[in-house]
């Protein structure tokens, strides 16, 4: 048997054919980057929701739940920064006024991270080398000029702006041999507008922030209610409810709250399938610590996330952490560090966890009058605003790269191509198949239901007589399923055994019906 490299058409295409996520609006003609999940797709989410909840929330004292509105008094957006600093840099091609995102665009060129490639430009700016050589009227020599200049401020904006104007081929080959990145050198170098094709220092705009906060109106009369805003994180509900939490559950610090929740961004670049879309649901924990506790707790927490992920049947080769350089942070961190998956197209983020430091609190302190400092629930005396650390997840992205991740093509003895999911036997959405081998015979159909019926109870079944047994074993193979039961005219005249084949070595055991509950409960 043999495995092919998993492409995302390939996860697409299956996601569609078995039920797993639709097209947003598809009879409409879809509406883009919406995707909405089919039969197994919400069994698999709810699985992923549980999973992170039993983990993170029932199993530990040091956690509580909260589920806060979408809606917000916008305040909450100016005081957390959101309506100031919540925003992609846009830029335009002068030829065809199209609009596109600057760092998307040479990210697209060279298969990094843009935050890791500006690192890279910084290391080479550097270097003495880089001082005595490139002294010249060059595009080198305007980079370093805009970096000491802008140096700090949001979004390279200024660089990004230098960058696009000139080929990357030049900057590539000196990172590669000033620096420890190696980077691969595109074909062609120049930033071309995906558009029109046009490239050169003269054809782009500076590149503008774009608020990605989606606006809406509260009130029946139109133009006359409050202008209020699509939550983009679900973080600031968990902020705002702070002292409702302390005061009722009388928590010690160090403890968290978590949250699972939609959130909303005017993503300028969505895509790749639910990767990033505008619409999209987060897993989020904000841990309050004591001040100066907070790389120790950030440390416990890096563990946990990997943890989860092992957990859910992610390959461990395929993960890894990336820290936030300094001009990647956002403006409420101190320190970041994204867990990152290999998915087709290279690294990208999976989730994110944040040192907040005590931004969040005080700002909202400052902006609504309340005072969020923690009191000792035990010692009045000791009284101080935590810190805190954000494990964000995504839980569309986790579901995707669950699916990425589980997908194998095999190429069997027969030549023929076996398309399984490998999911995790905890979270696949259907654990056991049971297949009666002829559906219209009343002893086998009967013997069936009894086994479906005793299964169901701990575990999620799925009766299934709609095709030969091959076509079953195909379809199930291909949903993810560890287990398919058949029962066949043995199972009613001789021994009372059904037979069970295992998803990912194809071997099929008999089993006596009896000791089903606790075949499963020991497999699964
Ligand atoms: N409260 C912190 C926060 O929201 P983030 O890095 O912007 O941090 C956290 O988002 C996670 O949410 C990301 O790691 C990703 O998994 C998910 N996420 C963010 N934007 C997304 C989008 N447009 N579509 C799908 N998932 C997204």
């Amino acid at each position: 048997m043999s495995e092919n490299k998993v492409t995302m058409e390939q996860v697409m295409s299956l996601c569609k054919r078995r039920g797993f996520i639709f097209q947003g609006s598809e009879i409409y003609g879809g509406l883009a980057n919406t995707w909405d999940y089919g039969p197994l797709g919400v069994e698999l989410k709810n699985n992923v929701k549980k999973t992170w909840w039993k983990k993170f929330v029932t199993d530990r004292e040091d956690m509580v739940g909260l589920d806060s509105s979408i809606l917000m008094n916008p305040k909450v957006w100016e005081a957390s920064g959101h309506l100031k600093n919540f925003s992609d840099p846009l830029i335009d091609c002068k030829k065809c006024k199209s609009r596109f995102r600057a760092d998307k665009l040479i990210e697209e060129k060279i298969s990094v991270s843009y935050p890791e490639f500006i690192d890279a430009i910084m290391c080479v700016l550097k270097t003495d080398m880089f001082k005595s050589r490139y002294s010249g009227p060059t595009g080198w020599v305007e980079v370093q000029k805009v970096v000491d200049k802008y140096k700090g401020s949001e979004m390279y904006s200024k660089m990004t702006h230098t960058i696009l104007g000139y080929s990357l081929k030049p900057y590539i080959n000196l990172i590669n041999s000033q620096t420890k990145y190696k980077f691969d050198l595109p074909e062609n170098g120049d930033i071309q507008c995906p558009n029109c094709g046009a490239s050169g220092v003269d054809v782009w705009t500076e590149p503008k922030a774009f608020n990605l906060m989606f606006k809406t109106q509260q009130g029946v009369i139109e133009g006359e209610g409050t202008e209020i805003y699509l939550r983009p994180e679900t973080a600031q509900g968990i902020f705002v409810n702070f002292k409702n939490v302390v005061n009722t559950t009388r928590k010690k610090i160090p403890f968290g709250i978590a949250q699972i929740g939609k959130a909303f961004r005017n993503e300028i670049t969505p895509g790749n399938f639910t990767f990033r879309t505008r619409e999209f649901e987060q897993m989020e924990i904000e841990y309050f610590v004591e001040p100066g506790q907070e790389k120790e707790y950030f440390e416990k927490w890096k563990t946990s996330l990997k943890e989860f992920f092992l957990q859910i049947g992610i390959k461990e080769e395929k993960l890894k952490f990336r820290d936030h350089t300094k001009d990647e942070l956002s403006h409420y961190s101190s320190g970041t560090t994204d867990v990152e998956y290999e998915f087709p197209w290279g690294f990208g983020e999976l989730t994110g966890l944040a040192i907040r430091t005590d931004y969040d609190l005080k700002q909202h302190s400052q902006y609504s009058g309340e005072n969020m400092e923690y009191i000792d629930p035990y010692d009045n005396t000791k009284k101080f605003v935590p810190f805190v650390i954000e494990p964000s997840f995504g839980l569309d992205r986790t579901v995707l790269t669950i699916l990425l991740d589980a997908y194998h093509e095999e190429i069997l003895e027969d030549g023929t191509t076996r398309i399984v999911l490998k999911l995790d036997k905890k979270i696949a959405p259907v654990q056991v198949a049971i297949l009666p081998l002829k559906k219209n015979e009343e002893r086998i159909v009967t013997k069936a239901r009894e086994i479906l019926n005793t299964l169901r109870t701990n575990l999620s079944v799925q009766y299934d007589d709609s095709g030969s047994i091959g076509k079953l074993y195909r379809r199930q193979d291909e949903i993810g399923t560890p287990y398919c039961l058949t029962v066949d005219f043995d199972t009613i005249e001789k021994d009372d055994c059904v037979t069970i084949r295992d998803r990912d070595t194809m071997k099929q055991e008999r089993v006596k019906v009896s000791d089903l509950v606790d075949f499963f409960k020991e497999k699964i």
